[in-house]
């Protein structure tokens, strides 16, 4: 699978990969409100479940690279998976190289992978989770227009203590007035 965005190719992981992966995988800003930094052999073993799931069939699990046109390395991760068959309901989750944050990157990509999921794979309801104190990941969300479902206690143990997180969503009736109001980012 993969999708072209006005500035970005959104496509499958190879092994050859893995260089750039480990060195987003590797930095500490790409946890901070997730989980501990993770050893080298955890990020190899982390891109190879994102490979393995490309032969699941029915595929259940998208983790694309997100790179920069026309082409390049892996400098971003977005990740569509099933949460709840019966309801057609699918997660969307998002990190970037901190070298690019701040420039729509994540928004643009989350964008263009929630309106393929609307288009073809008829999802109903998507959603999004994050900590309650990553604020980047939030602002992520509100750009996209999802609606804040609620904000969950306690859920998350981090860094030695309890966190809560906030859960987005948006319907698939929502995303089609939206498209039709608003252009797409990029
Ligand atoms: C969350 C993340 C993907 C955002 O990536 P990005 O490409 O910078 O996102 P965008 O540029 O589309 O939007 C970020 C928005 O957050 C805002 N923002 C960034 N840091 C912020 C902060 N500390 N407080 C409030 N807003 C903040 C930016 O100004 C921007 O909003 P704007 O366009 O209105 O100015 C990136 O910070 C990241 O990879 N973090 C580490 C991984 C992670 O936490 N992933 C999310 C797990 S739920």
């Amino acid at each position: 699978m993969e999708l072209i965005t006005p500035r970005l190719h959104l496509r499958e992981f190879s092994v050859d990969d893995l260089p750039a992966f480990r060195e987003m995988d590797g930095r500490l800003e790409m946890h901070t409100y997730e989980r501990e930094v993770p050893a080298e052999a955890e990020s190899v073993k982390v891109l190879d479940g994102f490979i393995k799931h490309q032969l699941d069939v029915p595929r259940t699990c998208y983790e694309l690279a997100v790179t920069l046109r026309p082409r390049g390395n892996a400098r971003g991760i977005i990740k569509l998976s099933r949460q709840w068959e019966a309801i057609r309901e699918w997660e969307v989750g998002w990190a970037v190289h901190p070298e690019l944050w701040g420039h729509g990157y994540a928004r643009e990509a989350a964008w263009h992978i929630i309106n393929w999921a609307f288009q073809e794979l008829k999802v109903h309801r998507i959603v999004a989770f994050c900590h309650a104190d990553n604020a980047a990941s939030v602002r992520v969300m509100e750009k996209l227009e999802m609606h804040q479902d609620g904000r969950l206690r306690e859920t998350r143990w981090l860094g030695g203590k309890w966190c809560d997180e906030y859960v987005f969503s948006i319907l698939e009736n929502e995303w089609r007035v939206k498209t039709q109001e608003l252009d797409p980012p990029g």
